[in-house]
């Protein structure tokens, strides 16, 4: 993993760059890098779309983008000056040969009069149907070399199910080699994801805990206050398991699970999280409902607004069957996980926006304090990965007094307060990565198909049944189904 370094000279090529992602995510992170001086002035950003626009257009159309979108919606002039210097447009389909050629005849001219060495990297922020198409076209005006390096990032969602991402896989590997491909999970640029790989191998005293013989069970709780946001459309064929548990929760339960890597390289990580999602047990076909339960919102109330139910927002069927919440058990058969399960749950429409992992410890092994007026609860290790992002460790404490009476206390460390600087947002960390050349924050081939591996059983069964939705009323923490999932095994989900 890379140390603070400035991104080298070159040209960024953003496919899709009249869409949502680019105007909220990539311009403010690009602007945000160069004001940082991350990004050096031999540097320039070519956006490229169906839609006719000349370069100032364009320009004129980001600079709104930040003013909407960046970090304190203010835009600095001189910043904006050099910043817009570089970014031009071209125009073109995504299937149209022309398009390309355009491309590259634009990229030969910044390379030569903005100094970009011939270093290009192509960003495929466009809808997923086209990544295959682009990819292929790319190669045939032999757009995959250049004099410098070639890069490409491939945006989410990677494939459909995993017959789709093999074949996504295959098509970007004819044009592209394994170490030029990027494949985005923007939950492992979030900093408090970065650091459960510090968490845990940089500090002495957790790993001796981190295994079946300590920990109880471990529970992810990945919940939304938002609905599908003007999504409708997209969601309808995704739902939270496509969306939202085969990419970004399970690449965090892979650095909870993972085996400490032998360094810090790219592959050294994402071998062992490889490794880790290769122990997870397969869901039996025909019992998957003991394993995974999914829901969908009705109509309710979040955060004190009335808001409607998912078979009535935008863009969504009325007799939808698409899951907006789902929750799973997952047992990594492994000699550190052996006989643990992890609680999975994930969805819209929850009672608040929270994002963590509790490692739930076993019990003390003796009940000694058996005349305290309130069960001794056993230790919680709460790594919150936002809001609020910190890191609490729960444990027993005498209640002063005379009595022997014990209460759980917290131990806390709070991002906010300790280091009272702001993390940089996700895209700001994964696109330095990706002009420096360092893909360990981005998913390699065989995690994204060893995902889809591990959820097709779900998928599979739940086509084939109709399910009863809606099943919970927005702004409550899911069906009652998911409670049965970790109740029935006498364990119970965090109240947060
Ligand atoms: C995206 C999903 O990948 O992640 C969205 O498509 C979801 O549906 C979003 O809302 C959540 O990201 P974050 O960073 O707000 O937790």
């Amino acid at each position: 993993m890379r140390i603070e370094r400035a991104a080298p000279p070159c040209a960024l090529v953003i496919f899709g760059a009249t869409g949502d992602l680019t105007r909220r995510k990539l311009m403010p992170a690009l602007y945000r890098l160069t004001q940082q001086r991350l990004i050096p002035a031999e540097f320039a950003v070519i956006g490229t779309a169906r839609q006719e626009m000349s370069d100032e257009e364009f320009r004129a159309e980001m600079r709104k983008a930040l003013e909407e979108f960046g970090e304190d919606k203010q835009v600095d002039d001189a910043v904006w000056q050099s910043f817009a210097g570089g970014l031009s447009y071209v125009s073109g389909e995504f299937g149209d040969d022309g398009t390309y050629n355009r491309l590259k005849d634009q990229l030969e001219k910044i390379d030569r009069d903005c100094d970009t060495q011939g270093n290009h990297l192509f960003y495929l922020s466009t809808a997923p149907q086209f990544f295959g198409v682009i990819s292929g076209k790319l190669g045939q005006v032999s757009l995959n070399k250049s004099k410098g390096w070639t890069r490409i990032i491939v945006e989410k969602p990677f494939g459909h199910d995993l017959e789709s991402a093999r074949a996504l896989n295959q098509e970007l590997a004819k044009v592209f080699h394994e170490e030029q491909v990027y494949r985005i999970d923007h939950y492992l640029g979030k900093e408090t994801v970065q650091n459960l790989l510090v968490f845990r191998f940089a500090n002495s005293i957790f790993e001796p805990l981190w295994n079946r013989q300590y920990i109880d069970h471990v529970q992810i709780t990945n919940a939304e206050a938002i609905g599908v946001e003007g999504r409708g459309s997209y969601y309808e064929s995704a739902g939270t398991v496509r969306d939202m548990i085969q990419n970004h929760v399970f690449q965090v339960a892979s650095l909870i699970a993972m085996e400490p890597p032998v360094n810090l390289g790219a592959n050294a990580v994402r071998d062992e999280k490889v490794k880790a999602m290769q122990a997870v047990r397969p869901v039996p076909p025909d019992r998957v409902d003991e394993f995974a339960v999914r829901g969908q919102y009705g109509a309710g109330y979040v955060l004190g607004d009335t808001v409607p139910a998912y078979r009535e927002e935008p863009g969504v069927d009325p007799n939808s069957s698409t899951e907006t919440f789902a929750a799973l058990k997952l047992y990594f058969d492994n000699w550190r996980w052996a006989g643990v399960p992890f609680y999975i749950r994930s969805g819209k429409r929850l009672a608040k926006r929270v994002t963590e992992i509790a490692i739930q410890f076993r019990d003390a092994p003796l009940r000694l304090f058996t005349q305290s007026d309130a069960p001794v609860e056993p230790n919680v290790l709460v790594i919150r990965i936002q809001p609020n992002e910190g890191i609490t460790l729960r444990f027993s404490s005498k209640l002063p007094g005379q009595a022997m009476r014990i209460r759980a206390v917290n131990m806390d460390f709070r991002y906010g307060s300790s280091f009272g600087v702001p993390a940089p947002e996700a895209y700001e960390r994964l696109l330095l990565d990706c002009m420096l050349g360092d893909s360990t924050l981005y998913a390699r081939r065989d995690m994204t198909e060893r995902g889809w591996e591990i959820v097709t059983p779900l998928l599979e069964a739940w086509k084939h049944l109709a399910p009863d939705f809606p099943n919970y009323e927005a702004g409550t923490w899911g069906p009652e189904e998911a409670f049965d999932l970790i109740e029935r095994d006498g364990r119970h989900w965090r109240k947060l």
